[in-house]
């Protein structure tokens, strides 16, 4: 599997399940508006779905570079970044607050972003996404990249072609 080859900087993968789902199309609104280009991945309604099928084919996007980030939404944001964080190449972090959102970034490298439309509201959501957006990671050459290669040092031991 290709990982993370090119990335589409600007295009941004959404998704979420039916818990997330008012909350993505309020975020998706607020990335067209702020000039992004936003490919939707579902769900499409408030009807009961299954949170993995979402989380996987936003993950994927980001993991191919289809995507340069990927947002996804669920009622906590764990199931969402649970799914994410097994496909090679993806660093999902759960962002309830600004602080993780921009710090994911800065020392993560983290290039999806989960939420839970249960814990935040709009108004702190949009916060939270543009605390991620906006942040760029602290760069190569550091620490940070240092225990980057260990994260991917884990997930090659583990990684098997489907
Ligand atoms: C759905 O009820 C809920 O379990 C899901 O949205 C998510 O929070 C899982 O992590």
């Amino acid at each position: 599997m290709g990982v993370n080859v090119f990335t589409m900087s600007g295009t941004v993968a959404i998704g979420s399940d039916h818990a997330g789902f008012l909350l993505k199309e309020a975020l998706e609104d607020e990335l067209v508006s702020g000039g992004y280009t936003v490919v939707d991945f579902g769900t499409d309604s408030e009807e009961s779905c299954d949170y993995p099928d979402f989380g996987l084919a936003v993950a994927e996007a980001v993991s191919t570079g289809e995507a340069w980030r990927g947002v996804l939404v669920c009622g906590t944001g764990a199931g969402m970044a649970m799914v994410a964080n097994k496909v090679p190449g993806v660093r999902a972090a759960a962002c309830n607050e600004p602080y993780t959102a921009e710090y994911c970034r800065l020392h993560n490298d983290a290039n999806v972003l989960t939420m839970g439309a249960r814990i935040v509201d709009p108004q702190a959501a949009k916060r939270i996404l543009h605390a991620f957006l906006d942040a760029e990671y602290e760069g190569e050459a550091s620490r940070h990249e240092r225990r980057l290669g260990k994260i991917r040092d884990v997930e090659r031991k583990y990684m098997k072609e489907a």
